[in-house]
């Protein structure tokens, strides 16, 4: 099963992912994750994806593309993942659609998590984010087990340098202009399935489920 998620930041795309790739042992890619990661070990990637990050931009195509592809050619990937983050412009899901094609391969579903943007604004100021594996928490909607460190592994957790209110109505203002439209794109390809991302987390969950059994 090959799944997009789709939504504006800070929707619970990384959320759902997790709760998706443990249900059906499937691997949870994300872009941003890769990013973060990168920059944490100070990789030529991660000091070039920061640049832009930190102001709210996408990374540029090249860069992103590539990094993906070579991600979901892993062996890993055979039964399927759920990408979280990717594609965020019309030309990612082009070379996505393009490089599956050629395997006789397609995406199934995309799920996009829409909430508007007052909701978003307040949640990310709350988030608390693990740049060791990833996982996200809400000091107030969804808050670790103890205070400040990861429950899946005991990391410390921080607020993401891209999580600063001036740079989150950025990052919306990037995702009308340039992700938004894949929601048409995927729309026209018959896949594409809308949850109400303001409920709370399991209850989106469940939403979720019954998209993917349909
Ligand atoms: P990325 O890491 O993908 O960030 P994003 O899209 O901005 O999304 P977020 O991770 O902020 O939010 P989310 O939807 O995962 O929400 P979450 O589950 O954490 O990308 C970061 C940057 O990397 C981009 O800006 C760009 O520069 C670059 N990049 C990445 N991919 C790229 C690409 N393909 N091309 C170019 N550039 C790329 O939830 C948010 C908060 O809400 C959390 O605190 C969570 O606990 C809480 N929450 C979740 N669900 C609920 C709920 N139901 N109710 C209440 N609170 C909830
Ligand atoms: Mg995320």
């Amino acid at each position: 099963m090959k799944i997009i998620m789709l939504g504006a930041p800070g929707a619970g795309k990384g959320t759902q992912a997790k709760m998706i790739a443990d249900k059906y042992d499937i691997p949870h890619i994300s872009t941003g994750d890769i990013f973060r990661a990168n920059i944490k070990e100070g990789t030529p990637l991660g000091m070039e994806a920061k640049q832009y990050m930190d102001k709210g931009l996408l990374v540029p195509d090249e860069l992103t593309v590539k990094i993906l592809l070579d991600r979901v050619a892993k062996k890993d990937c055979q039964n399927g993942y759920v990408l979280d983050g990717f594609p965020r412009t019309i030309p990612q899901a082009e070379v996505l659609d393009k490089a599956l094609g050629e395997r006789g391969d397609r995406i199934d579903h995309a799920i996009d998590v829409d909430v508007p943007d007052e909701n978003i604004v307040k949640r990310m100021g709350g988030r608390r984010a693990c740049l060791s594996c990833g996982a996200t928490y809400h000091i107030e909607h969804v808050p670790p087990k103890q205070e400040g460190i990861c429950d899946v592994c005991g990391q410390k957790l921080v607020l993401r340098d891209d999580d600063k209110p001036e740079t989150v109505q950025n990052r919306l203002n990037v995702y009308h202009e340039q992700t938004q439209p894949l929601i048409d794109f995927y729309r026209n390809k018959g896949i594409l399935k809308t949850v109400d991302g303001t409920k709370d987390k399991e209850e989106v969950f469940e939403t979720i489920e019954a998209v993917l059994k349909a």
